[in-house]
């Protein structure tokens, strides 16, 4: 007998909730299996039961490039929406099958799906349906959720970000209502950074208020190392595990600076990057580069990682030390997990007291999918999950569609 609308749209606490998602790395889907109760600020507590991630084939990794570069074909886009709910439905699966559990043991699942698409509102030329000249933003998150629903029987959140677009916001970034709920401090300001494809933090001031958080991308995160890596391997090898080819290279002074003078790192925030900026057509020019002066292949990767680490410190030089100095900072993502890149951003940071979201009980490769499980369930409460002060919402929303069991 499955259960009523009612009873799948009000699940009792503690409610256990697969979070999924697929980032710009395009490396699989990331599934936290969590276990969340209580509410607000400094009160929601989440144990981590369990978490994988769900590799992508190399095909649907390059079908979703293709895709994300605007190459494919409608059918293709079509297909590729249900590959993938199958793909997370999988994911889900298999944290599920690593804890011992078996779907009806949860109650709901969050989903973000694989991004292929995200057009805020200043780079679109949509005129709305009232015929005020405004301009209308569009994000497009492919992983069909009823392909999910279909294989757990529980009701799935998915499409966080068109709701806050919808009300004129950037429909990003979401974590930072994650930082604020969890990792605020009452008496010391901190930063919650994440290496993803992309690097982008939350800043936290003491106590911080909803509206006082502040959160933008810096540049670059794994997305140019891995690249990078890529092109000196000939494809072989997708990432540098653990940093260990960049810690046999050595900087080149001329390559970080001109790296330093990249457009990017001076625009006033809030700001957003991702492929078309940091992708595989500018580290081609770069390896090109870095051939052309003699700089060994390990050199120029060696130069990219500290780029990426010194474009983040940049970004809290120049917008965020001026508020006051931090107390602590805060590392996840999977860029967390190459000890080269850590190593120039703890010399980045000085004094700062260095953290990696383990600490906090979010391990670094999971604390985006926790932070879409608690998302899920925020939704499933009828309360808001965006912050205005970081998406530019007109206000706050409840986020995302539900899809019953
Ligand atoms: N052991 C590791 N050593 C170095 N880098 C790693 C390691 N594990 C993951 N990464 C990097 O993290 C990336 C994935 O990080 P993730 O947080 O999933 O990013 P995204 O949210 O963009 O998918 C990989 O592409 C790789 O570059
Ligand atoms: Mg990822």
């Amino acid at each position: 007998m499955p259960k009523s609308l009612h009873e799948q749209l009000n699940p009792p606490d503690p409610m256990r909730v697969i979070g999924l998602i697929s980032g710009t790395s395009c490396d699989g889907v990331d599934a936290a299996l969590c276990e969340i109760g209580g509410e607000g600020q400094g009160h929601v507590q989440i144990k981590l039961l369990d978490f994988v991630t769900e590799p992508y084939s190399k095909k649907i990794q390059q079908d979703v490039l293709k895709v994300s570069r605007g190459e494919s074909r409608t059918e293709e886009v079509c297909r590729l929406n249900f590959r993938l709910g199958a793909t997370f439905a999988r994911a889900a699966m298999s944290v599920l099958m690593k804890a011992g559990l078996k779907p009806s043991d949860i109650h709901a699942v969050g989903s973000h799906g694989q991004t292929v698409a995200h057009l805020p509102p200043r780079f679109d030329s949509g005129i709305m349906a009232t015929g005020i000249s405004e301009r209308i933003g569009s994000t497009l998150q492919l992983g069909e959720a009823a392909m999910i629903a279909e294989q757990l029987e529980v009701p799935v959140v998915s499409n966080f970000r068109t709701r806050d677009m919808a009300a004129g916001g950037q429909g990003a970034p979401l974590i930072p209502y994650i930082d604020y709920l969890l990792l605020t401090h009452p008496e010391h300001a901190r930063l919650a950074v994440n290496i993803g494809g992309i690097t982008n933090f939350t800043y936290l001031p003491a106590g911080a208020q909803e509206e006082e958080v502040l959160a933008f991308d810096t540049g670059p995160g794994n997305m140019l190392i891995d690249a990078m890596i890529q092109l000196m391997t000939l494809g072989k090898q997708g990432y540098d595990k653990d940093g260990e080819l960049a810690a046999q290279g050595e900087v080149d002074g001329y390559i970080l600076s001109e790296l330093l003078k990249h457009e990017f790192l001076k625009r006033k925030p809030p700001k957003s990057t991702g492929r078309e900026e940091f992708g595989l057509a500018y580290a081609k020019q770069l390896y090109e580069w870095g051939i052309k002066r003699a700089v060994k292949p390990k050199d120029t990767l060696r130069t990219v990682t500290d780029f990426t680490a010194i474009a983040l410190s940049e970004a809290y030089k120049n917008w965020i030390e001026p508020k006051g100095r931090i107390g602590e900072i805060i590392v996840s993502g999977g860029g967390a997990l190459n000890a080269t890149l850590m190593a120039r951003v703890k010399k980045e940071f000085g004094k700062v007291e260095f953290h990696l979201s383990d600490d906090f009980g979010l391990p670094v490769k999971a604390k985006e999918a926790i932070g879409f499980a608690v998302l899920a369930r925020e939704t499933l409460r009828g309360r808001p999950g965006n912050l205005r002060s970081a998406t530019g919402a007109f206000g706050p929303r409840i986020l995302g569609q539900i899809t019953p069991a």
